[in-house]
C-alpha cells in the first residue's frame, strides 16, 4: 500500500503531544480514569492499572473489582477509589455489577477494562452491557480481549472510541489465526483490524505497533525483554486510560504512553534485565516524564 503512512515514534514527537501541567490546574483538570477488572485469582493487574494510571498524571482514578477482592486491591493502592461490585460464584463479575455501577457518564473520561478480569460464561454478556453504558474512551486489554474475541460484533455496541491493546496471542484470538501469522504480518494484521472495526489497535511485543482507524501506523523504538515479565501489560492499560482521562486526543495518548512504558522499562531495567518487576516500571514511569519533556 503505496499510500501507507507509517511512522516510528521519536522523542521529539512526544516532546510536542504532552502537555506541560499548569499551575492553575487541580485534579479535575486532568480527568477521572477508570480501571474495572480483577478476579478471585488475579486481584494484582487491575492494581498495576490503577497504580499506573496515578503515576501517569490522571487527576482521579476509580479501580472497580469483584467485591471479595476489594480489600486487598484498596491496601495496595491507597490514593485510588476502590469500588466492590457483586460476582459470581467463581469471583468473576455478575451482570449486576454493571447495573450497580451505574456509569455516571459525567464522572469519567477514560475506561480501561480487562485485566485480570478472567474468563467466564456471562463474561461476553457482561462486556457488552459494560460496552453499551458509557460513551467515554474504553480501552480493551487482556482477558477482556479474550471475550470480545467470542464475540466481535460487541464493537458495533459502542458509542465511543475504543482501544484495543493485544498482545501477538490475543490479537491472534481475534483475528482467527494462529501467533506466527500474527508476527509475519504484524502491520498488515493491526491496521486491517483497525479499519475494518474502526478501533485503534496496539499491537505489542518489540516495536509495538500502533494503527488507527483511519490508517495511520506508529512504530514504537522504547522497551525491550525487561518488559517481557507478567503485568507489564496491565501498566500500559493503566497509562493509556491514564493519559486519554486527562482529556489528550486518544491517538496522541496511546503514542504517549506507549513511548514512556518502554522507557520506564529501560530505566527500570538497570542492574539487570532479567529482575525488573511491573511494579518498578510504575516507578520510572515518572522519571520517563521527566527525560522526555
Ligand atoms: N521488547 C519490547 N517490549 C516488550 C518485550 C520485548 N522483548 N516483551 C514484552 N514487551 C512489552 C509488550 O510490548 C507489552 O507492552 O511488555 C508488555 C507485555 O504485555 P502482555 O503481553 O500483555 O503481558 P501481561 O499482560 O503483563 O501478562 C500477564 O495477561 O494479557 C494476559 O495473556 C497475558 O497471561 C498474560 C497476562
Ligand atoms: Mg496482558
Amino acid at each position: 500500500n503505496f499510500k501507507l503512512k507509517k511512522r516510528m515514534i521519536t522523542p521529539g514527537m512526544i516532546k510536542e503531544i504532552l502537555p506541560i501541567r499548569t499551575e492553575y490546574s487541580h485534579k479535575g483538570t486532568y480527568g477521572h480514569a477508570l480501571l474495572i477488572g480483577g478476579s478471585k485469582d488475579m486481584p494484582g493487574a487491575p492494581t498495576l492499572a490503577a497504580l499506573a494510571a496515578m503515576r501517569s498524571g490522571a487527576g482521579l482514578t476509580t479501580v472497580v473489582v469483584p467485591a471479595s477482592i476489594h480489600s486487598m486491591v484498596f491496601g495496595r493502592v491507597p490514593e485510588a477509589i476502590c469500588m466492590g461490585l457483586p460476582e459470581e460464584s467463581t469471583g468473576h463479575f455478575s451482570l449486576k455489577s454493571i447495573e450497580q455501577l451505574n456509569l455516571d457518564d459525567k464522572k469519567f473520561t477514560a475506561l480501561g477494562v480487562g485485566p485480570g478480569v478472567g474468563t467466564w460464561d456471562r463474561g461476553v454478556e457482561w462486556l457488552k452491557l459494560l460496552i453499551k453504558s458509557t460513551t467515554k474512551p474504553m480501552v480493551i486489554d487482556a482477558d477482556g480481549l479474550n471475550l470480545l474475541s467470542l464475540d466481535l460484533s460487541l464493537l458495533g455496541e459502542r458509542n465511543g472510541t475504543i482501544v484495543l491493546t493485544p498482545h501477538p496471542g490475543e490479537m491472534a484470538r481475534l483475528i482467527n489465526k494462529n501467533i506466527k501469522y500474527v508476527e509475519k504480518n504484524r502491520v498488515d494484521v493491526a491496521l486491517e483490524f483497525a479499519q475494518e472495526h474502526g478501533v485503534f489497535v496496539v499491537l505489542k511485543g518489540f516495536n509495538t505497533i500502533i494503527a488507527t482507524p483511519d490508517g495511520e501506523i506508529y512504530i514504537n523504538t522504547t522497551g525491550g525483554p525487561e518488559l517481557a515479565k507478567g503485568g507489564t501489560g496491565d501498566v500500559l492499560t493503566g497509562m493509556i486510560t491514564g493519559f486519554i482521562a486527562q482529556r489528550i486526543p486518544v491517538k496522541d495518548a496511546v503514542i504517549i504512553a506507549v513511548y514512556l512504558h518502554g522507557l520506564a522499562g529501560g530505566f527500570a531495567s538497570y542492574p539487570s534485565n532479567y529482575s525488573t518487576l511491573a511494579t518498578e516500571v510504575i516507578d520510572k514511569i515518572g522519571k520517563a516524564i521527566h527525560y522526555t519533556m
